[in-house]
Order: C-alpha cells, then structure tokens, then sequence
C-alpha cells in the first residue's frame, strides 16, 4: 500500500500525545519468529511445556534451553525499518508510549527510551527466592539453569508466562496514558491475549484514534479507525516520509 487519506496523513502529522502498542509481527522482519503464525513459535512448541510456572517448576532446565535458544535469536536480530520509526516517533511527538508485548529488547537497542515491556524482556533475569531483578546479557549462558548472585538461588527469565499476573504497577501506568492520548498505533499483534487488546480498547473507548498495522486482520481489526494492511517494516517507513509531504 503506497497511498494513504490525506485525513490518515493530517492525524499522523498533527497529533501531539501518541501510543504505540506493539507485537511479534513488528520483529517478524528482523527475523523473529512470531507465536501464532506459520513457523511461529506456538505452532512447534506448547506453550504450557515451557512458558507456565508449573513447567518451570518440573523442569527449569528445559525451560531455560529454550529461552537460551531464543536469547540467541534475539541477540543475533537487528532493529527493521519499523522499529527505526518508532524511534522517529518518540522523538517527534510531545508525548509518547510505546507498549510492547515483546521481550527481544529491539525497541530498545533501535533507540527508543519511553518503553514499557510488559510481558518482560528476554535479557533480563528474576531471583525465585530474593526477587532480585538483573540484566542477563551473557550468550550462551555457562551454568543452565543460571543461580542468582546474590543468594545463590535458581534464576528465572523475567516475563510474564501463561497463568501468570503482570508486574505490579505497569499495566496501571498505561491505563493512565491511554485515559487520553490522542492516537493508538496497534502493530503486528494478532490480538489473541487478552490484556494488550484490553488496553487498545480501552485508548479507542476513551477518544483515541487507531492505526493498525498487520498483513492479517486481528481480534481488533474490526475496531480500528484505520486498517492498514501490511508489513510494518514497509508501512510504516512509508506513512512517516508521506506525512511530511502532505
Ligand atoms: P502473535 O504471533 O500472536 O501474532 C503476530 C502478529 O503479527 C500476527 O497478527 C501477524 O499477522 C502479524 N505479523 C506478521 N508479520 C508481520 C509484519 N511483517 N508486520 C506486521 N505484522 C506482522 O504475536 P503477539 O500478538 O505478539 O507472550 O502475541 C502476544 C503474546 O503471545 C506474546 O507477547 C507472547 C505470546 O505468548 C509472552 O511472551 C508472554
């Protein structure tokens, strides 16, 4: 899709206070697999083998060589245009959110700081017993599972699995954003778990308006201002440079 509404243009353009909310799709590019599509990670892996408590509590091993071979993955990824966008988007609205359900730091290593990850990130570890929160940059690990530092305790990634609840406080800081932004960016999300789409909605319900991006129609896909059907590394590069045109 090369052309947009001048309408879609003049929003991009004006809007001052902006929410990004962001899925595998936007790092299918970098080459990511994503979970739900083809070659996604949920259609070879189940999900309640590796990514529950309780299956950490059977076999923490298992799990962590699983979270090793995608820590290799996401190390070895480089930011796409889309996330290079994004960058330009922090830097050119007055205010800007971007929420990621993704845990491969690429928002962050593509340059973005206003950055909530609220199903955790992949380079970051949690203690089981002392609760310490620490980066984990060390590929591949040396000891499988790895023991926290400070008490000598199995670590575990720090991200939110099936079953579980999300960190204390963060999803009340984006209810709060999103109370009343003026314009949603929803992007390569499919929009299967709850809680992401929760927060879109509740943006749209309270005045903002939205922009999805995704070759594939999603949960919210009916909700949505604007369906913008496509890769985001392409379509996204593309509405930023026709913004300025208009
Ligand atoms: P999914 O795998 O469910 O969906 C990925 C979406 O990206 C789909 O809608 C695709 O159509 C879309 N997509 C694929 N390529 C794209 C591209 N180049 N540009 C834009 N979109 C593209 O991934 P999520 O919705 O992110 O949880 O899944 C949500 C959560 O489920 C994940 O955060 C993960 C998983 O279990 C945790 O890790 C805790």
């Amino acid at each position: 899709m090369d052309s947009f509404s001048k309408e879609l243009l003049q929003i991009v353009k004006n809007a001052k206070k902006v929410a990004v909310l962001t899925g595998a799709g936007v790092s299918a590019e970098s080459g990511i697999p994503t979970f739900r599509g083809s070659g996604g990670y949920w259609k070879n892996y189940r999900a309640e083998d590796l990514a529950t408590p309780e299956a950490f509590q059977k076999d923490p091993k298992l799990v962590w060589e699983w979270y090793e071979m995608r820590r290799g993955v996401c190390a070895n990824a480089k930011p796409n245009p889309a996330h290079e966008t994004i960058v330009s988007m922090e830097n050119y609205y007055k205010e800007f959110f971007l929420i990621t359900q993704n845990v491969d730091g690429l928002h962050r290593r593509a340059g973005n700081s206003k950055i909530v990850p609220i199903h955790g990130d992949i380079f970051t570890s949690r203690c089981t017993q002392c609760g310490d929160i620490s980066e984990l940059l060390e590929i591949p690990l040396t000891n499988l599972p790895p023991i926290c530092k400070h008490c000598n305790s199995l670590l575990r990634p720090h991200i939110v699995w099936f079953g579980e609840t999300y960190f204390p406080g963060v999803l009340e800081g984006c209810y709060s954003y999103l109370s009343n932004c003026e314009l949603i960016f929803i992007i390569g999300t499919s929009g299967q778990v709850s809680v992401p789409i929760q927060l879109a909605l509740y943006a749209i319900q309270n005045g903002a308006i939205s922009i999805e991006i995704n070759p594939d129609e999603s949960t919210i896909t009916s909700k949505v201002g604007f369906y913008l059907k496509g890769k985001a590394g392409e379509i996204l590069p593309k509405i930023w440079i026709a913004k300025n045109k208009d």
